[in-house]
Parts: C-alpha cells; structure tokens; sequence
C-alpha cells in the first residue's frame, strides 16, 4: 500500500475523514505522540489498527473525542469529578475510563467492559473528529513496543506501506502519552502518569498512584490497564539508567569500554567522540519532549547502549520516569 505523507490543512482534512469513513487507519497529531486512528465504532477498522501495530488483542485503546458530547455515545455513567476534570483539563492530555455502552465493540475495548476517552488538544485532529461524527479509537502510533512516535516522521518509519494516510501536524509539544486514570470508589486512580500530574489531580480528589506506574508487575499480578505488562519504549540498543550526581555520572560514562557505541542523554557536557551526546533537556518537561526522539536517534546512529541520567521523578518527570524504566527494562545502575 502506498502511504501518503501530507501536512494538515483543510484541504487534507477532508480527505483524512474520507478515508476513516471507508474504515480505513489515518495518522495523526496530537499535543502528546501521533495516534494511529479509526473509526471506534467499527470493528474492522479498529482490527486494521492492531494488524498496523502488531498489537496484542488485549490491549484497550483509547477513543479520542471532539467535543463533550461524544462522551455520551461510549457511555452513560460520567460521575460529578469526571465533568469537573473534563471542565478543566479537555481539551488535553488527560485519559479518563468508564464503563463502556454495548454500542462500543468489545475489540476497541480489548475485551473489557470500559473504555478510555481522551479529548486531544490539537485543533486539526479535533476538527477531524466533528467532520467524522464519531470517535476515533488511536493508539499510539509506532510500531508496538518501540517509542512513542513525537514526528510525523517517526510514524513514516514505523507505519509506511501499512497505511494509507499520515498527517504531519509538527512535532508534539507533550512529548508522552496522556495521564490515563480510573475512578476508584471516589478516589483517582492513576494507571499512566502523564503531564496531567498527581500534583494535579489531588486538588480534585484523593489519588492513589498505581502499583504497576514504577514497579515490574508479575506475570500473574492482576493489571488495572493491560498496557502495563506489555515491554514498551524500546529502542533496539540496551537502555540504562544512571543514578548518581553529574560528577559520578561523567566519570562512570568516561570508564567505560571505548569500542562500544553508545549515547547518553543527560544535561551535561559533551564526553570524547566515541560518546554521543542525544538532547535531554534541564526540566522535566524538556525531558518529556526528548525521550522519545532521542530514543528512536539512538537506534538511527546505531548505537549499542544508552545510558540515561535518573530524572527527577516530580511532576511530569514520573511520566519521563514511568517510560524509561520500560524503555530499560528497569535496569538501573547506582553509582
Ligand atoms: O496520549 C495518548 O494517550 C496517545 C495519543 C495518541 O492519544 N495514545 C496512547 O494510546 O498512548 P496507547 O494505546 O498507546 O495507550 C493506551 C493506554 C494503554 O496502556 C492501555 O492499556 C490503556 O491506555 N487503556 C486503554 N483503555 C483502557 C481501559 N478501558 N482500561 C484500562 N486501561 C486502558
Ligand atoms: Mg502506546
């Protein structure tokens, strides 16, 4: 299949929604990573998403709306806090789960009897949305278990010759997925740290950060999101992550074996020539928008490892650290 790469216009816009209407997959920005989307109501469609992906089964997607009132076409049940964190955080890179209607197909759901819905704060995507009259089930939009696709490019790379369209809308200003959350009798429940922050949320309601956000769950533990027992963000180097003061990490980076080729992404100085230095950024928000990109560099340069300076785990900084531990198979090496 040929894959047209095209910046988002109007003109594109109208073909983007011809193509989802005939049940095919459409790439496309949001503020977070690009999501691979599809009608969400349609069987078929959404199969054809988890065939691109190379998805297991299980894993529910996320339906991505245009405005409130396609929240009420997945479900019936929206509590007073969820109205309240849809009033203050929509459009943006929040996920919230309810219980799903019988009219949205168990596949999109992977099978459970929830679904996640997110309103993307990117206008093209949004108005694709409204012109399509129903949600678009989209996950992100990379090849499954590598990073999280921040370019439109990215996605040509992991997606070309499997679908027909992709819509370049720039890079994402977020640079990883939304906070996904549930509702536990009263509580928030955070499955997914994202740039929406537990500091955030606790003005709404008592929050509980999920088990599964920093720790490796077994294989028989029980998972609130099936997402997190899947191998996620990695390139195809060996992903470390370094804790220690930037001295200790300089002098660790320095002694290691000169014939291995690796990067390291942290905020310091440049090492010798057989390190590559990938951007990381000084803020955890600099972080965020990095990770992935510098990830998915890695593999271009074809480096072997990449070490990572331990991030500040505050704010959005958990959702850096939440991603790399997965990206590193929760390797991590304490100077
Ligand atoms: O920012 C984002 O959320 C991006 C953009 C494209 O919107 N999407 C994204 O989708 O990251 P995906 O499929 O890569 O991640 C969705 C996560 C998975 O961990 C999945 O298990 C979880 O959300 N999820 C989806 N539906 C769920 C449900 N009903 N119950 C629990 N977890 C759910
Ligand atoms: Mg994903």
């Amino acid at each position: 299949m040929e894959t047209l790469l095209v910046k988002a216009s109007d003109e594109q816009l109208v073909k983007a929604a011809e193509y989802l209407a005939d049940g095919e997959v459409v790439a496309v920005p949001t503020e977070t990573v690009y999501g691979l989307a599809a009608n969400a109501f349609e069987t078929d469609a959404v199969r054809k998403i988890f065939a691109a992906k190379g998805r297991p089964q299980d894993n529910p997607l996320i339906l991505h709306i245009g405005n409130l009132d396609m929240l009420y076409s997945i479900t019936d049940e929206v509590s007073e806090l969820a109205l309240k964190l849809a009033a203050d955080f929509w459009p943006g890179p929040l996920t919230m789960i309810f219980s799903r209607k019988d009219s949205v197909p168990s596949e999109t759901c992977g099978g459970l009897d929830t679904a996640a819905v997110r309103m993307p704060d990117n206008d093209f995507t949004r108005r694709l949305i409204e012109k399509c009259g129903f949600p678009l089930a989209a996950p992100s939009a990379n090849t499954s278990g590598l990073p999280s696709p921040t370019s439109a490019d990215h996605v040509f790379s992991d997606m070309n010759g499997k679908i027909p369209m992709i819509v370049d809308g720039g890079e994402c200003s977020c640079g990883v997925e939304s906070t996904v959350i549930c509702f536990d009798n009263g509580k928030i429940r955070v499955l997914r740290p994202g740039a929406v922050t537990p500091e955030m949320l606790c003005e709404y309601a008592e929050v509980i950060v999920d088990n599964g956000v920093l720790k490796q769950l077994s294989a028989d533990e029980k998972v609130m999101s099936p997402g997190m027992k899947y191998k996620h963000y990695s390139p195809d180097a060996d992903v470390f992550i370094v804790k220690g003061t930037n001295e200790q990490f300089a002098c660790y980076i320095n002694s290691l074996d000169e014939s291995e080729k690796k990067a390291v992404l942290w905020d310091g100085t440049d090492f010798s020539d057989s390190v590559t230095v990938l951007p990381y950024g000084k803020t955890s928000a600099e972080q965020a928008e990095n990770l992935f990109s510098s990830l998915r560099k890695a593999d271009e340069l074809g480096c072997d490892k990449v070490y990572v300076k331990m991030p500040d785990t505050s704010g959005i900084g958990l959702a850096v650290y939440n991603r790399l531990l997965r990206a590193a198979g929760f390797r991590i090496i304490e100077l």
